[in-house]
This record gives structure tokens, C-alpha cells and sequence, in this order.
């Protein structure tokens, strides 16, 4: 893990937030790499979720979220992690992280007993701050998908199944962010609610649970790293028939990467009026403030369903953390050195290529680099570099560390003759090709 968030700060993925005034606990800002890498990411999960279906629409909600949302999902009561403090050296603990009944700072069992803490954050909206006016930020994207439901069946004329997908920032005042961007207080979510017939529920949440593990295989995450587990009964959320956690071999152990919930009709039936009107399974609170119907209408015998919600969820920042982690290689060369790369998912890499002039102050080399670096990147694939550092080796290795899947490197006989030299991360071979072929080489290639 020391590895990675070394690498993240030098090669401007991650930088720890508001560093300059002391850093803030659990919240990261992503660099400029970092930020290619994590929209390639999500951009990857939207065209799989979204582009490549036909049963999904995306939507981007609003972070402020009404009182109202999170108290009839049951987040006001529930949404809590156990705390203790330590009466000695005043430190707080999630209990559940407590390992002997010791302070893990100063090793007291002088401990309080775990009293609930809520994790959502309140800010105030509107220019009197007396408390009567207040919003939260959203803890997860999910709620903001069940309340825009009637919204998007009436403009999309969706019939069941179909899923809402959205990517987006989620809030939580973990009592101990750590382990870099795992844990963290202000992070992105990937969710789908995907919405289907009560009864056929089962059979779909299998098939997400099937579904999602593939794609993190195609993000680069080897099958051998995961691991499938099925939520013991007396961890399930207040809202989950079932879940099934998606947990990666992260640096730090054995955890979450994804969790795939069988929500049930709680969602849907809590945030619906008229709820005596539907048969309702969960156990849903009594609901007078909603004026929106939560229902959809069969085409063929016009009946009114509360459908049942599978929800793939999974993290950003946990994926991020997860394609480095399993990218991240030190390897040996033949010539005794070693050389850092990242054998990032070409879709994923922040740079996609890295044009190179031999010399830096040669100015016929340096125009044709600037004209191939415009060329490729007009093919829209992602960030293409031109690097005119003037050491060719130096620029290798950097890009190698960055996980740049080609550099291709513009010398003196691309003056005679046209051709430019393409090196690959992976391999280190280096072949001649010719300016006239590069754009259709760089695009099979990526
Ligand atoms: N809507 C369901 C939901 O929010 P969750 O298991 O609480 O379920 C889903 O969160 C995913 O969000 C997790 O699998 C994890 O990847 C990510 N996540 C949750 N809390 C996080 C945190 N504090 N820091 C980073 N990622 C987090």
C-alpha cells in the first residue's frame, strides 16, 4: 500500500486533500492522472451498464438530499456504525474495529459502551442557519434513483425489467477513514437499481452477481483476487433479502469491492403514496408526506406493480484502488536494473501515448511530434502526451510507470522516411511503422 500512495503523489494520481493546512482525514483529491484513470474507469462502466444494453437508462441527480428521502428509507434510524471512545487518551473507535476490548491508540480497556452514530452529513440551505432548514448530502446515489422512478418510466415509457444507472459523489462521516481511498468520507459509487417483476427477483440477482464479476475481470482484476461472498443475515442492511459482496484481495486484506443487494420492494414502497393500495412485502414506514404514485403499470392487464430492486453497487474509489493495486509490478530487467509499470487495461491507462522527439531542440522533429500528437488525438480515444523531456530512456521508464500502453518516438530517419519508432509497455519491443499506418495501428492497439 506505502508503494502505491508513493506512486499516486510522484506521478500526480492522488494527492492527500488540503495538504497545505494539515490535510483533511479520509477525503483525497485525484491529479491529473489520476482523474483520466478514474473517468476511464467509470466511462468503462457506463458503457457497459448503459451504451452496450437495452434496459438501462442513466440519470445524474442532486447530492442535496430532502430530510424526508432519508427518513423514509430508513437512513435517519439506521444508517449508524457503533462508536466508543477511549476515556483515557479521548480517541474515538468503531466497535466493531476493536479488536480485545483495547484503544487501539493507547491500549486502554477504559472504553465507553458502543453507543449508535449516525453517518450522514447535514448542512444548512438557505441564509439562516437556526436548523429548521437543513439537507443531507446523499450517503449513497441509490435514493435519488427510486425518487426520480416515476420520472424516468413516464419519459421513457420503460416497461419491467429495466435499471436506472448513476455515477456520483456519496457521503459518509466514517468514524476511522483508512487504508488510503478505501475508507473514506467523500467517495464515488457506480450504482444500478434495476427494477424487476417481484418473484423474478432471485433469478436476477444472480445474473447481476455473475455479470459484475466479469466486468472487473475486464477491468484487469484477476478471477484469483476476488472473492464471491453471501452477506451473513445479521449483517444485511436494513433493506437487503440478500446480499452478495464482490471482496477484493485489496493491499490491506481481504474487503469490500462491490456489494449486490436484493433490495426487495423497500425502496420503491417507502417512498410511494397510497401505500395501502399495494400489497408492500417489506416492512416500510408509514408514509403521508409522499404525492407521488411509486407504481408501474402492466401494458397487457393494466395492473399497478411495486417492483422488486437488484442493485449492483460498487465503489470508484475502491476500483481504483483495486485496477493499481493488481496493475502496480516491479520487474527485473535482463540488465540486472529494475523497471516500475503499470500493466494498466490499455481503456484504462491515463495516457493512451506518448509522443517523443528524439531531441528536444530539434525543431523539424519536435513539428512532426506536435503534428502526430494532434493527429491521434483527434481519433478521440483518450489523452495522447507529447514529450519533449529530451531523454528518451527517462521517458520510457516514466511512462512505463504511468501505465502509457505505447510511446512512439519521432528520430532522424522519420525525416527520411516516415516512419517512427513504437515501443510497447508490456513487451519493451520496439518496432519500425509508418506515419501513414500509426493511426490505425494505435487504434487496434487500444
Ligand atoms: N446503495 C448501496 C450502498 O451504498 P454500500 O455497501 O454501503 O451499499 C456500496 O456501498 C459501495 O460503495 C461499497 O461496495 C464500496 O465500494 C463503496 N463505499 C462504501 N463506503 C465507502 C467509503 N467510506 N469509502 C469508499 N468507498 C465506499
Amino acid at each position: 500500500m506505502e508503494e502505491l500512495v508513493s506512486l499516486c503523489k510522484r506521478r500526480g494520481f492522488i494527492y492527500q486533500t488540503n495538504e497545505l493546512y494539515g490535510g483533511m482525514q479520509g477525503v483525497y483529491d485525484y491529479g491529473p492522472l489520476g482523474v483520466e484513470l478514474k473517468n476511464n474507469l467509470k466511462q468503462a462502466w457506463w458503457s457497459s451498464m448503459v451504451y452496450e444494453r437495452d434496459d438501462v437508462e442513466g440519470l445524474d441527480s442532486s447530492i442535496l438530499t430532502h430530510p424526508n428521502v432519508l427518513k423514509y428509507s430508513g437512513h435517519e434510524d439506521t444508517f449508524t456504525d457503533p462508536l466508543v471512545d477511549c476515556k483515557d487518551c479521548k480517541s474515538r473507535w468503531r466497535a466493531d474495529h476493536i479488536d480485545d476490548g483495547k484503544c487501539p491508540s493507547c491500549g486502554s480497556e477504559n472504553l465507553t459502551d458502543p453507543r449508535p452514530f449516525n453517518l450522514m452529513f447535514k448542512t444548512t440551505i438557505g441564509p439562516v442557519d437556526d436548523g429548521s432548514s437543513f439537507a443531507y448530502l446523499r450517503p449513497e446515489t441509490a435514493q435519488q434513483i427510486f425518487t426520480n422512478f416515476k420520472n424516468v418510466v413516464d419519459s421513457t415509457s420503460r416497461t419491467l425489467p429495466f435499471g436506472i444507472a448513476q455515477i456520483g459523489k456519496a457521503f459518509r462521516n466514517e468514524i476511522t477513514p483508512r487504508n488510503f481511498i478505501f475508507r473514506v468520507r467523500e467517495f464515488e459509487q457506480m450504482e444500478l437499481e434495476f427494477f424487476v417483476e417481484p418473484g423474478s427477483d432471485e433469478e436476477w440477482h444472480q445474473k447481476w452477481v455473475d455479470e459484475r464479476v466479469k466486468w472487473w475481470e475486464r477491468q484487469g482484476v484477476d478471477k484469483n483476487n476476488l472473492e464471491i461472498i453471501d452477506v451473513d443475515q445479521e449483517e444485511l442492511s436494513h433493506y437487503s433479502k440478500k446480499t452478495v459482496d464482490i471482496m477484493y484481495k485489496f493491499p490491506h486484506g481481504l474487503e469490500e469491492l462491490e456489494g449486490i443487494a436484493n433490495r426487495t420492494d423497500f425502496d420503491i414502497g417507502s417512498h410511494t403514496k397510497n401505500q395501502k393500495d399495494f400489497e408492500i412485502k417489506s416492512d416500510v414506514m408509514k408514509n403521508d408526506d409522499s404525492v407521488t404514485k411509486l407504481a408501474i403499470q402492466n401494458k397487457i392487464n393494466n395492473s399497478w406493480t411495486i417492483p422488486y430492486v437488484i442493485e449492483p453497487s460498487a465503489g470508484v474509489d475502491r476500483g481504483f484502488l483495486a485496477v493499481l493495486n493488481e496493475s502496480y509490478k516491479i520487474e527485473k530487467l535482463e540488465n540486472g536494473k529494475e523497471r516500475t509499470v503499470l500493466s494498466l487495461k490499455s481503456h484504462l491507462s491515463p495516457i493512451k501515448a506518448a509522443v517523443i522527439p528524439l531531441k528536444r531542440n530539434n525543431q523539424d522533429l519536435v513539428d512532426r511530434a506536435i503534428e502526430l500528437k494532434s493527429q491521434l488525438q483527434s481519433i478521440g480515444l483518450g489523452r495522447v502526451v507529447l514529450d519533449n523531456a529530451g531523454n528518451i530512456g527517462k521517458s520510457y521508464r516514466r511512462h512505463d510507470e504511468v501505465g502509457t500502453p505505447m510511446c512512439i518516438t519521432i528520430d532522424f530517419e522519420t525525416l527520411d522516411d516516415n516512419s517512427v519508432t513504437v515501443r510497447d509497455r508490456d513487451t519493451m519491443e520496439q518496432k519500425r511503422i509508418k506515419l501513414d499506418e500509426i493511426s490505425n495501428f494505435f487504434v487496434k492497439n487500444l
